[in-house]
């Protein structure tokens, strides 16, 4: 039997903007969702929009008992800037409210909630004056992450400030999937260069403000593994690193933006404006724990285009097939379990085994309501095996000494995924959106409870 640690964390993750719903109600400002789906409904699956997500707003103290039913221990999901501060300066009093009560209820049923600051929901007024272009968004998310603390410290331990901070560079600078949907690599650096200074003034405010707890960031580290063996894709390889993993995490942790990737971008002349004291303020600000989510990696060749420093997304998506590649059938993506051993392993050794834990793994299905049996449970069989093929492999780097403290699964109740609407279905609990979001448990939440109980398989 695999046994985790008695007060490992178990439980699921996910985010405001994708949960809440009530998007433009009680005092919520808008966000670029919100304003990118009335511009252009028809870039959204189905039409879904982020008005209405799962309803949690209304629904969370009936999700808190589910979260308890299922073995939970732990929640992660975000506060809304726009909600809480809906022009960037005035407290909204519902907003306080509304989180104070959601969060205290998950502490009376012993559900420790873990809160993040930004999960891709840039504020419209903030975008309107360029958003993370412009570096005035350092100071604004300083102020947001601040007002945070004070509302809601005394209720929550564990905080990060961004949620996978590369993924709104990437989509929204260069791949076209997040507002304002661009494609300039300068653009995109610079974005990323502020992204990290607002984290970096955010760890600042949380150690002025003398929170008891913790604070941390949640990276997608991108386990990249070379085509092949040649020196251009080693080197590519060495390059994915770089831009993906080690851009926010040697920051984090180390307090430092690698020598490597300055020199990196300094090449391509894509180094981004600095100001003076930026140095010292991340060497000042590193973080106590890492939140670590984690689908797939990336099978990386040399740049196709000379002129591009890494993979560009021509290169990341260039089909690359062998005999025993494992797929995700009902989504596409690769499955590769080995690769939580060798996060942990990469943890423990170059990255001083700081404490981390797993803050996102997770199967995403289209249709599964073709899975649903005679009572209407859907019977997630693969999911299972999933969870059980990745917690292998993550037991197996705690045994090697890896210092991680948890497990979530992205995610507890079906939720609203971006320009993907309720297309992909994650969660342990279904979502009915033809029936007042009725929620039901499936296997694998039954199957949770049984493993959380027993702290193992
Ligand atoms: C994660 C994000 O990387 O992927 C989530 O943090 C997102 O916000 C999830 O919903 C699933 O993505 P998709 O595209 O399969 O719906």
């Amino acid at each position: 039997m695999i046994k985790f640690p008695d007060d490992f964390l178990w439980g699921a993750a996910a985010s405001a903007p994708q949960t809440e719903g009530h998007s433009l109600l009680n005092g919520k400002s808008a966000t670029t969702w919100d304003k990118w789906f009335e511009m252009n409904p028809e870039k959204f699956n189905q039409d879904q929009g982020p008005k209405d997500t799962s309803n949690t707003y209304e629904m969370y103290p009936e999700d808190v008992k589910n979260m308890k039913r299922i073995g939970m221990n732990s929640y992660r999901t975000s506060i809304s800037w726009a909600r809480l501060l809906p022009d960037g300066k005035t407290l909204n009093p519902e907003a306080v409210t509304f989180y104070r009560n959601y969060f205290q209820d998950m502490l009376d049923h012993g559900i420790e909630p873990i809160i993040n600051l930004f999960h891709f929901d840039m504020p419209w007024w903030l975008m309107e004056k360029g958003g993370w272009e412009n570096r005035e968004s350092v100071t604004d998310f300083a102020y947001y992450a601040k007002t945070a603390f004070e509302q809601f410290g005394d209720l929550i331990h564990k905080w990060t400030t961004f949620n996978e901070p590369i993924v709104h560079i990437e989509c929204g600078y260069l791949l076209g999937f997040h507002y304002p949907a661009i494609v300039d690599m300068k653009k995109a650096i610079q974005v990323g260069y502020h992204t990290l200074m607002a984290h970096v003034l955010a760890v600042q405010e949380f150690r002025k403000s003398q929170v008891k707890g913790k604070i941390g960031i949640i990276l997608n580290v991108l386990p990249a593994y070379s085509r092949s063996d040649n020196p251009e894709d080693l080197q590519a390889k060495k390059n994915s690193d770089l831009l993906n993993t080690r851009s926010f995490l040697d920051p984090a942790v180390w307090g430092k933006v690698p020598d490597d990737l300055v020199a990196l971008l300094k090449d391509n002349q894509l180094l981004p404006v600095v100001e003076s004291g930026d140095k010292k303020l991340i060497h000042e600000n590193t973080v106590d724990f890492i939140g670590i989510n984690y689908y797939q990696p990336t099978r990386v060749q040399a740049p196709t285009n000379p002129s591009h420093p890494a993979q560009m997304p021509d290169d990341l998506y260039a089909p690359y097939d062998w005999p025993d590649k494992k797929i995700n059938p009902y989504r596409g993506w690769e499955i590769y379990p080995q690769a939580l051993y060798d996060i942990a392993i990469m943890m423990r050794d170059q990255y001083k085994n700081i404490p981390w834990y797993v803050s996102e793994n997770g199967m995403g299905v289209a249709d599964e309501s073709r899975f649903k049996n005679n009572q209407g449970m859907i019977e997630d069989d693969y999911r299972i095996d999933f969870i059980k093929e990745h917690l292998e492999q993550l037991h197996k780097g705690m045994e090697a000494g890896s210092n991680c403290f948890g497990y979530h699964m992205w995610t507890f109740v079906d939720c609203w995924s971006w320009l993907n609407g309720y297309r992909n279905r994650y969660g342990f609990y279904s979502v009915d959106l033809d029936n007042d979001f009725k929620r039901t448990v499936k296997k694998s939440g039954l199957w949770f409870k049984q493993m959380t109980a027993q702290n193992g398989f």
